[in-house]
């Protein structure tokens, strides 16, 4: 059959995104907006003891809402069935996610499955799951980010640990992207330099592997719309967004780590990670992610730190294939490139993301998590069965590849 290359780009995020200090106080007007009787709000116990939710509930009946606050950093199953329970009780006209990716995942999981009966492993795809796919919107949700790193608030897709395998297992559907993104720098004020660090590089992450991953028209094209991969690679509109991302972070997660309360830190960190978010739901990822979520899942490893410990070997390991994009990723991190050849300023990227790693306190190599030479074999292994991620890689990448990517990081 004749190659048939695609030539349609798809690009989807929250129906409405409200964004400035203050955001979260509009969280009453939505719910009054949806006409919700009942809210359940979806968080964890540190978040909810920060009183981080107290401005944004003031205003709500104390009767129309009840707060589920389960959820724990990577939550597993047991977590996703606890919410679903809550829900079940409450049966709620509206769900909210306040807190980091986690309590976003578990809200955005919670609306759909209770809307659609089942399971949460019937939704996630085999063999881990029974593959089904979700048929239909969710009960309306609205996502108040308090870290600014994940991109939860838009995203389609839901991590779900499932420790007895030793196994991080996703569900994506385009509906399970939020209704509303009520992202307020003012939540995160809050959040301790370690976090903000972490969930600062992880964003920084999503948008430098969003700007270089292939571009859309790099595959053939699917049989169908609905065939089309969530992940569809680069675009002129996904560019934009990497680009006003990765600027935004690098100016600003310096300050945000040295003193949480410097408010335009905060707000260029969320409005980075937002649009982060925004690039790499429609663009994808690529092997630093395929990496980071091998390591999560086997050795437990904060996936900020990692990804942010593994991004320059990717890097230089990519450079052959994108050193453009890479030279101009130098540039919008404030290198001077001028009189640079290609090679050297894809090289300086690699060195700049390093260097404001390290200036947050990320340092000492993936062996400062634990990761040794006799891991190295098994996580390469584990990352390459992550074809979502590594197809959008710019360069090809094999097992032998991922194990000295692996390799030089520690
Ligand atoms: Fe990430």
């Amino acid at each position: 059959m004749v190659y048939r290359p695609e030539s349609v780009w798809e690009f989807s995020t929250s129906k409405n995104i409200t964004f400035g200090v203050g955001a979260s106080a509009e969280l009453s007007d939505v719910v009054a907006e949806y006409d919700a009787g009942s809210v359940l709000v979806v968080t964890d116990e540190g978040v909810a003891d920060a009183g981080v939710l107290d401005d944004a509930v003031a205003s709500l009946d104390d009767d129309s809402y009840t707060v589920f606050d389960g959820v724990e950093p990577d939550p597993s199953i047991g977590v996703f069935e606890d919410a679903l329970a809550a829900a079940a009780d409450v049966d709620p006209d509206l769900v909210v996610g306040v807190g980091g990716g986690s309590s976003m995942d578990v809200a955005k999981t919670t609306s759909v499955v209770h809307a659609h009966g089942g399971d949460v492993l019937d939704y996630v795809a085999e063999p881990t799951g029974g593959g089904d796919s979700i048929p239909g919107p969710g009960v309306p949700t609205a996502c108040l980010p308090t870290t600014a790193g994940t991109g939860s608030e838009t995203s389609p897709v839901t991590v779900i640990s499932l420790p007895d395998e030793d196994l991080k297992a996703g569900i994506s559907s385009r509906h399970q992207r939020p209704d509303i993104a009520l992202v307020d720098p003012g939540l995160t004020v809050s959040l301790p330099p370690g976090p903000t660090a972490s969930s600062g590089m992880d964003a920084l992450s999503h948008a430098i592997e969003a700007y270089v991953t292939r571009r859309y028209d790099a595959k053939p094209a699917p049989d169908r719309r609905m065939d089309r991969p969530d992940y569809n690679g680069r675009s002129m509109v996904t560019d934009q967004f990497a680009r006003t991302a990765i600027e935004q972070i690098g100016n600003g997660l310096r300050n945000a780590v040295d003193n949480g309360h410097d408010l335009d830190a905060r707000r260029q960190m969320s409005l980075g990670s937002l649009m982060a978010g925004v690039a790499f739901t429609n663009a994808g990822l690529g092997a630093t992610h395929a990496i980071a979520m091998a390591t999560g899942a086997v050795q437990h490893t904060p996936h900020g730190v990692t990804v942010a410990l593994t991004l320059p070997e990717v890097m230089r390991f990519n450079a052959t294939s994108a050193a453009d994009r890479y030279a101009e990723i130098a540039s919008l991190l404030g290198e001077d490139v001028a009189g640079k050849g290609r090679n050297e300023a894809a090289e300086a990227a690699a060195t700049a993301v390093e260097n404001l790693a390290a200036d947050v306190g990320i340092e000492g190599g993936l062996s400062s998590l634990g990761i040794g030479d006799n891991d190295v074999a098994h996580l390469a292994e584990r990352a390459s069965q992550l074809e979502r991620l590594l197809v959008g890689n710019p360069r090809r990448v094999t097992r032998d590849d991922l194990e000295a990517i692996i390799r030089r990081s520690l």
